[in-house]
């Protein structure tokens, strides 16, 4: 993606039920600055110009981490998100990274099922997080 997707994937966000955080780090500025980080692989699902899902990929030089898979409610079960997580790993992979990883929130089933059908393990893990401010 670019940084002109900017509004497209937070609407994408929205109708996805992912609340972005746009005080935070969803902030346009903060994408733009996201966006600029080598290594980071952010990447859209278009049909034509229409965002139609998206992915952010990072990596902490440990592992991968899978961010914000998101598939607007019209193009499920189509396979865009297995899609988008299999292109999001290959670029993390050519970057040397062998481990990836998502957060999923209990409860989301189908987040859960894609995860699964791409051969992760899934593990019940306490998440702990330190905010430096409420909306970031
Ligand atoms: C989770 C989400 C990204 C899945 O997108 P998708 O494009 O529909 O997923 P895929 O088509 O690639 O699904 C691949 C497989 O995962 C499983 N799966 C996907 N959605 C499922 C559901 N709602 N229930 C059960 N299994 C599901 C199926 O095995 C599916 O294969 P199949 O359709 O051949 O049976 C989409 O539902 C979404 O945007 N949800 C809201 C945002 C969200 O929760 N994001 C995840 C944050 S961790």
């Amino acid at each position: 993606m670019v940084q002109s997707d900017y509004d497209a994937l937070i609407d994408l966000f929205r109708v996805s039920g992912l609340e972005p955080r746009s005080k935070g780090r969803d902030r346009r500025t903060a994408i733009a600055r996201q966006l600029r980080v080598r290594g980071n692989v952010y990447l859209g699902a278009f049909d034509g110009d229409q965002l139609v899902g998206a992915v952010l990929g990072t990596h902490d030089t440990r592992k991968g981490w899978i961010n914000r898979l998101a598939v607007h409610p019209d193009y499920r079960r189509r396979g865009v998100a297995s899609r988008l997580v299999r292109a999001a790993e290959r670029g993390l992979r050519e970057q040397g990274m062998r481990m990836f990883a998502a957060l999923i929130e209990p409860g989301n089933e189908a987040s859960e099922a894609v995860f699964r059908a791409l051969g992760y393990d899934v593990l019940p893990i306490l998440y702990a997080r330190k905010k430096a401010y409420p909306e970031i």
